[in-house]
């Protein structure tokens, strides 16, 4: 058994948001090609801590970053490409309690002294990898969904993909 990780904390939306979205995903792979993520694998990710010894899991099982905040609704309204070969999908404005939670878990790392990346956060869906678009970010038809719970996934590597396993799921609010 390995001795690490490769953990996330992430937005898993409900079935029918998942439902709309897989159905974006054949449309635009259709169009630029790539590896489409699968149904059950979509997610947005708040923070990434990439490889991270097990031994901080019983820190990670306990954060409490989820208390102050509310449950809130999500809206994807924009798919777009970066060069990379990640196609996406993002809200137009990320609302307020989106941005508080990820302040607050981040927080909460550095406070246990638990590293993570520290890029500036971006929300959004990966759709596709390696795909290949010139197009400029377009509007979708929105897919909203209520955001009442995160949770801390684990990467695995699958037969063709990576597959993610769910840690643990905490209720916000
Ligand atoms: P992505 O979809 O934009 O690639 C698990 O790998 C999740 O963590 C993915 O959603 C991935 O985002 C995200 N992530 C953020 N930073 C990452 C990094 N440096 N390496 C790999 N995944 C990262």
């Amino acid at each position: 058994m390995p001795d690490t990780s490769r953990l996330f904390f992430a937005l898993w939306p409900d079935d029918v948001a998942r439902d709309k979205v897989a159905v974006l995903t054949e449309h635009f792979q259709g169009k630029y090609g790539g590896r489409a993520i699968e149904k059950e694998s979509l997610h947005v990710t708040l923070v990434f801590l990439g490889e991270t010894p097990n031994s901080y899991l019983s820190t990670l099982l306990a954060i409490d970053a989820n208390v102050a905040t509310p449950s809130f609704n999500l809206t994807l309204s924009r798919a777009g490409y970066w060069r990379n070969g990640i196609f996406w999908l993002g809200p137009e404005d990320s609302p307020l309690a989106l941005s508080a939670l990820v302040v607050a878990l981040r927080d909460k790392l550095k406070e246990a002294n638990i590293s993570f990346d520290q890029k500036p956060f971006v929300p959004h869906m990966t759709l596709l990898r390696d795909a290949k678009c010139s197009d400029s970010p377009c509007v979708i038809t929105p897919i909203e969904f209520s955001v009442q719970r995160f949770v801390l996934a684990r990467s695995v590597p699958g037969s063709k993909a990576m597959r993610y396993e769910m840690v643990r799921e905490f209720s916000l609010g």
